[in-house]
């Protein structure tokens, strides 16, 4: 597969691409083929390609995988992925898609391969949250869910989970706005551990977690009119996603805000291990190292992997990147 192609169908805005084909407009609803209606619902015009589960052993996939839901009522459900031909219990990986918080489900074949991966090289169980999306549902419903389907992983009785998960060895990830999701997603269960006994959080693995604020960096700056990110489409997602009214310094989009949350102590006095991604072609990277600083001067125990070039989704779309997400992963297991 050539590199040109390989973009077309893993970046994560690839429809810029098309509207730089067709025009120079820079109206990100043009950009992200999006219609916002009188209603306050989202029109999407394209939807990325998606994948069907597949929990026959006889395929030759990374792993099984099958979708069970969480909460009929409010659509949500999660796709798990178990390693072929398991015997022993392996750690669990709670995984949240990213996409402004706006787009993607875990059914799209973008994060399907990515959590199959995942599952099969790091040996984990792995749960993919399909969570509600803004602006339908704005935040905080996705911080909801990514709670509640951790009450929903301790209560449940599917086979895949209590023959094969060890449910002291849990860890929260996500990529872009699921980094963001995974972020705060720790940040509640850590108020909260007595209630998801005996699921225990052992850290959080934050890739390219999307945040914001109103004050731009200096790499915001710099990538303004990235192809691949333009800071208008960043607004416009916060501007969606974020309650109404609220502005990027809310709590949600910038957790450096009033010094940073206080239970990141209660994080530190556990011991979780945090990793953080990102690199220097993503307009959000200074976001990033922020919060890697802020997690620095509160002494939590974070691991920061920053790389020069790529761009935003390159963890994800590049499977040599994706590697260095996999090596992490089992550095904090041993
Ligand atoms: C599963 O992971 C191992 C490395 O741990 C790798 O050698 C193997 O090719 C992977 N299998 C698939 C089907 O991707
Ligand atoms: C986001 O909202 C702010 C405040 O309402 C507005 O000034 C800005 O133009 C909006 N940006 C986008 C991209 O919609």
């Amino acid at each position: 597969m050539s590199v040109s192609i390989r973009i077309v169908i893993t970046a994560f805005c690839f429809h810029l691409l098309l509207l730089l084909v067709n025009s120079s407009d820079m109206d990100p609803y043009k950009a992200l083929h999006i219609i916002l209606n009188h209603d306050g619902t989202l029109t999407r015009l394209q939807t990325p390609p998606q994948s069907q589960p597949s929990p026959d052993p006889n395929l030759p996939t990374p792993a099984l995988s099958k979708d069970l839901p969480i909460n009929k009522l409010k659509h949500t459900w999660a796709r798990i992925y178990l390693p072929h031909k398991t015997h022993s219990k392996l750690p669990l990986i709670v995984f949240y898609h990213g996409g402004g918080f706006i787009f993607y489900s875990a059914a799209s074949t973008y994060f399907h391969d990515f959590c199959a991966n995942l599952a099969n090289q790091t040996q984990s169980v792995v749960v993919s949250l399909e969570y509600r999306l803004a602006p339908e549902h704005r935040l905080p419903a996705a911080y909801e869910d990514s709670v509640e389907v951790l009450h929903w992983i301790k209560s449940s009785n599917d086979p895949w989970l209590t023959r094969h998960v060890d449910y002291s060895r849990c860890y929260l990830m996500g990529e872009s706005a699921g980094g963001n999701i995974a972020y705060t997603a720790g940040l509640r269960a850590a108020a909260i551990v007595d209630q998801i006994k005996p699921l225990n959080i052992k850290g959080l693995i934050l890739i390219q977690p999307f945040f914001g604020g109103t004050k731009r960096t200096p790499s915001e700056i710099r990538l303004e009119k990235d192809w691949n990110l333009p800071l208008v489409v960043t607004d416009l997602m916060w501007n969606l996603s974020l309650p109404v009214g609220a502005n990027r310094d809310h709590e949600y989009s910038n957790p450096t805000v009033n010094g940073g949350a206080k239970v990141l102590d209660q994080i530190r006095l556990f011991g979780w291990k945090v990793g953080v991604f990102g690199c220097d072609g993503d307009q959000l990277v200074d976001r990033q190292r922020e919060l890697l600083k802020l997690l620095e001067d509160k002494s939590v125990n974070v691991v920061g992997q920053f790389y020069t070039g790529g761009r935003h989704g390159i963890f994800i779309g590049d499977p040599s990147m994706s590697q260095k997400v996999f090596h992490l992963v089992k550095s904090f297991y041993s």
